[in-house]
Parts: structure tokens; C-alpha cells; sequence
């Protein structure tokens, strides 16, 4: 009984792959899941009502109009009830459909309306798969959080070699399997992690600082992630525009002395991630009044370093949190700046950006990322967007949080 319970709301599209979805149900069945089913119009071209519901056990729910099953459970409450909905297959004019998010028939007025975790089962022609509007909406989908399994490259239906198989009722059940364990552990567990994110402000004066371009963008993505993978997160955020996430605890904050101090007060956690872009300088001496033209001789300001949160994090041996991640903001050297600083820092992984171009990094929807871990294996992260890269950091982090020995 490997899936003992879980709620899964399976959608099932309109492709010949359909009928493996009466397998994957008799397999979650038989594992302990509860199923429920919606069948769209081109599904029911390939899978007939009845045998999904004999093998649910469970009505199956066609037609947002339909009275009786509206008046049994509506199609929020059919999404509420899920744990996650899967959609199998999903087509090509599926997937251009959830990203112009219609809301035409029952399964996507579900989708619209969901804030569960969706899967998509991709299933169809190479070419269709490849064509450039396909992968638009892939990128798309995919910054809205949908999460893929597939396809897989092999023969498919149509006599055709190459990517746009549907990943197998096993493939997927594993799938699942891993999903839900990860969830059981990260529920279990009571992780907790902490972010830093933004500027931070070092004044001269009442009216005048030093600070930086940060949004916060990139660090409140990454709490979000986090949280959506059950992590609680508490964000420590320097001055920005930035609209609060909801569901995040967030702790505004203004000098990099005031980051340090609730960073301090928000341990114990699991996992830290160093997004903020910390002053590393402070004034010596902060006026309590403006200061007058004249008052600076020969127009200097004596600076002293701000003390290192990254490296507190990573040197702290009370309470070091078990996996400690920093950023590097680079303008040249991004690979080797990002080893010293790794090694310097003491810290788990660097995720470095390069901040010379103005399409990416500071104050941009969208970055481009190179992880450097301490073993000094790397990987590059292309141009996508912020959220997009913050799902794959805290998968990344939540996965070798879970790897580490002495903490399972
Ligand atoms: O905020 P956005 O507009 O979304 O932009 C995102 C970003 C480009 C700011 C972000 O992705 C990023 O690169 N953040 C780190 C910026 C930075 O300060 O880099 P650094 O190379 O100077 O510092 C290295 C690491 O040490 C960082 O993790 C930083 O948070 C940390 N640090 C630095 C100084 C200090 N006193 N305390 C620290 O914790």
C-alpha cells in the first residue's frame, strides 16, 4: 500500500495513450489511492465512462454542466479534494489551452481554478512536440508551476520515432511515489528554512544611503517555492517594492546589521538561502542630521565592512542549518569568483548570476544561473525566469537536504 490514501483527480485528454490510464488506475488503486476521474470530450473518443468508473469505483465526471454531479461535489470541491491531479495525456491543444488558461469544460475550469499541484503527462507527435509553439507553452506551463513527467522518446502510435511517447503507468507511478514520500518526510520533519532577500540600506545620514538595485525578486521566488514544497520559510527582507508574497512570514528589514540580528533570532532552520545583496560596507559614523555640503572634507566618507551573514550561517556551529546556500553576484570570473567564495564562506552551494547584463539578474523578471556545490560540480541554469529557477533551487536544496545520511 504504497500510496495508502492519497487523493488523485486524473484527468484524462484526448490521444490514443489514453487507455493506459485504466492501468495507472488499477496500479494506484491496488497501492492504496483513492481515484477520482474527469473525462474530457476527445477522452471519451478513446475511454469509455463505464470501465473508469468500475475501476474507481467512482463517478466519472464529464460535464460542468451537469446537475447531478455538480449537485454530488462541484468542480472546486473536486479540486479540493485532490492531493494532486494528474492529466493524461496531455495534448498539444491541451497544453496551449492551460496557457492561455481557458476555461471551456469541466477539466480545465478544474485546472483554472486549482491551487493543487498539477501533472502533465505529455503525449504526442515528435513534430508536435518540437514545433516552437509547443515548447513556448512547455516554458510557459512550467513558470506557472505545472509540474511534467515525459515524454519519452520511443515509437509512438503513429509509426513515428522520437520525443512525445507518454511516460508509462509505472514511470508515473513512481513518479507519484517519490512526490508523496518527499511530502510525508518534509510534513514529518517540520522543516524550516530561512531566506535573505533584496538590499540592504547602510545610511550616511537621515535622507542619504548606500544600497543596490535588488528587487528581491529572485529571493521571495525562491521562499514561495519553498513553502509550496511544505518548507516553512521565513523571509528577511531588505527595503524593496517588491509585493509580498502571501503565506510567507516575512521579517522587513533595513541595514545589514538588522538582517543579521533576525537572521539570528529566526534560527533553528534546515536550510538557509543567502539571496540578499548585502551592503558590504557600512558609513563609521551615521549623522543624526543631514549633512551640509561643507561638512565633507575633501569628499570622502570613511566606510567599515558589514560583518558576513552567509558566513555566520555557515560557520555557526551551535545551530548551522544543514544546508547553506549562497549567491554570488558576478560581473566577471562568474565560475571561479563563485569557487572562492564558496570556499571562503564555508557554504553548501553558490548560485552565481552575472549582474553586468540588465535582461537578467538585478531588478529583472528573469536570471540566469550557474550552481557551483562544494565538491565543485557545477551546473547551468539557462535564461528563464525567476520563479522558474527558484522551483529547481529548492528541489535542488530540498533534495540534497534529504540525501544528507545523518539527517534521515
Ligand atoms: O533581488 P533581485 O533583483 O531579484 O536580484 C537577485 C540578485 C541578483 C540580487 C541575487 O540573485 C544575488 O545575486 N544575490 C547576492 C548578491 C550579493 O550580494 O552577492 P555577493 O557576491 O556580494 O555576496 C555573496 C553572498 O554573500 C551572497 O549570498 C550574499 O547574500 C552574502 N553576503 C554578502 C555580504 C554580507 N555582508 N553578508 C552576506 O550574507
Amino acid at each position: 500500500m504504497e500510496l495508502k490514501n492519497k487523493k488523485i483527480l486524473i484527468i484524462i485528454g484526448g490521444g490514443i495513450a489514453a487507455y493506459k490510464s485504466l492501468d495507472l488506475i488499477r496500479l494506484l488503486k491496488k497501492n492504496g489511492s483513492e481515484i477520482k476521474t474527469i473525462l474530457t470530450k476527445s477522452g471519451k473518443e478513446f475511454v469509455t465512462p463505464l470501465s473508469l468508473t468500475t475501476l474507481t469505483r467512482s463517478k466519472t465526471y464529464e460535464n460542468i454542466f451537469d446537475q447531478d454531479a455538480e449537485a454530488e461535489i462541484d468542480h472546486i470541491a473536486l479540486s479540493r479534494w485532490a492531493d494532486i491531479i494528474i492529466v493524461m495525456p496531455t495534448t498539444a491543444n491541451f497544453m496551449s489551452k492551460l496557457t492561455i488558461g481557458k476555461a471551456e469544460d469541466l477539466a480545465t475550469t478544474v485546472l483554472l481554478a486549482s491551487d493543487k499541484n498539477v501533472l502533465l503527462v505529455p503525449a504526442m507527435n515528435v513534430r508536435m512536440w518540437l514545433h516552437k509553439a509547443t515548447q513556448a507553452n512547455l516554458k510557459v506551463l512550467q513558470d506557472f508551476g505545472y509540474l511534467f513527467i515525459g515524454p519519452e522518446k520511443g515509437e509512438m502510435a503513429c509509426g513515428e520515432f522520437g520525443e512525445g511517447k507518454m511516460s508509462s503507468p509505472r514511470q508515473i507511478f513512481s513518479y507519484l511515489k517519490n512526490y508523496f514520500d518527499k511530502k510525508d518526510i518534509v510534513k514529518k520533519k517540520n522543516l524550516k528554512a530561512l531566506v535573505t532577500t533584496g538590499p540592504t540600506r547602510e545610511y550616511l545620514d537621515p535622507v542619504r544611503y548606500i544600497s543596490n538595485e535588488s528587487s528581491g525578486k529572485q529571493g521571495y521566488e525562491i521562499a514561495v517555492a519553498l513553502n509550496k514544497l511544505g518548507i516553512k520559510t521565513t523571509v528577511i527582507a531588505g527595503p524593496s517594492n517588491y509585493k509580498t508574497p502571501k503565506d510567507i512570514k516575512v521579517k522587513k528589514v533595513t541595514s545589514a546589521d538588522e538582517m543579521m540580528l533576525n537572521v539570528k533570532e529566526s534560527l533553528p532552520v534546515d536550510l538557509a538561502v543567502c539571496a540578499a545583496a548585502v551592503a558590504d560596507f557600512k558609513p563609521i559614523l551615521k549623522k543624526n542630521k543631514k549633512i551640509k555640503k561643507d561638512e565633507i572634507e575633501s569628499n570622502s566618507i570613511m566606510l567599515k565592512k558589514n560583518n558576513d551573514i552567509l558566513e555566520f550561517l555557515s560557520k555557526n556551529n551551535k545551530s548551522r542549518p544543514r544546508i547553506v546556500a549562497g549567491f554570488a553576484a558576478e560581473t566577471d570570473n562568474l565560475t571561479k569568483n563563485s569557487l572562492s567564495k564558496i570556499k571562503n564562506k564555508h557554504c553548501d552551494f553558490i548560485f552565481a548570476n552575472d549582474v553586468s547584463k540588465k535582461n537578467i539578474g538585478f531588478n529583472s523578471d528573469y536570471n540566469k544561473v550557474t550552481m557551483i556545490d562544494k565538491k565543485g560540480n557545477i551546473k547551468h541554469f539557462p535564461k528563464n525566469k525567476k520563479s522558474f529557477i527558484a522551483n529547481k533551487i529548492a528541489q535542488i536544496l530540498l533534495d540534497r537536504l534529504l540525501d544528507d545520511r545523518n539527517f534521515n
